[in-house]
């Protein structure tokens, strides 16, 4: 069965294996734990058969009108189940005192994100991929 958490402390580093599929450098477990640990809100879902995190979302927050989703991820084997749509959902439930919430995705998540009223919109965004190799 998958639940879902709402914090970290439980969380071990050897829980967050196989997240950031097809990035050339893949962020570690440990830096996972370090985002989660400095996020504002998360939601975690995890396998309870193996205790193992197998989907996240986290938000970062001025916490008083704005807040913003870097990550949403399902590890393969669980996509297409809900999973996804769940961990949406339980972090817009977390975030609904703020005027805007914002996030950047690839076009095809356009109709995926719309079943949760975002809206499409323009973005301006930089990548510094020299920082991920520290
Ligand atoms: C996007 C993602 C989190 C969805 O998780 P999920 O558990 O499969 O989501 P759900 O089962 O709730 O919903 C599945 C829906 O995702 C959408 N979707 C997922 N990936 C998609 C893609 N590459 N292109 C178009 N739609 C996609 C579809 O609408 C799909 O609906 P369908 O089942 O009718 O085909 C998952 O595919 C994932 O981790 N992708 C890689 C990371 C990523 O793209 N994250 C988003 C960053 S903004």
């Amino acid at each position: 069965m998958i639940k879902y958490l709402t914090a970290v402390e439980t969380i071990k580093t050897d829980n967050l294996n196989g997240f950031f599929v097809g990035w050339p450098t893949p962020p570690s477990p440990d830096k996972l734990l370090e985002i989660l640990q400095n996020s504002y809100k998360i939601v975690l879902a995890i396998d309870d058969s193996t205790d193992n995190v197998i989907g996240f979302i986290n938000a970062i927050s001025d916490k008083t009108l704005s807040a913003y989703i870097p990550f949403l991820e399902v590890l393969p084997d669980y996509q297409k189940q809900g999973i996804g749509s769940e961990l949406v959902k339980s972090m817009l439930e977390e975030l609904q005192e703020f005027y805007m919430i914002d996030l950047c995705c690839d076009i095809e998540l356009n109709e995926f994100y719309r079943k949760f009223n975002f809206s499409h919109a323009n973005a301006q965004i930089i990548k510094n991929f020299q920082n991920l190799l520290k």
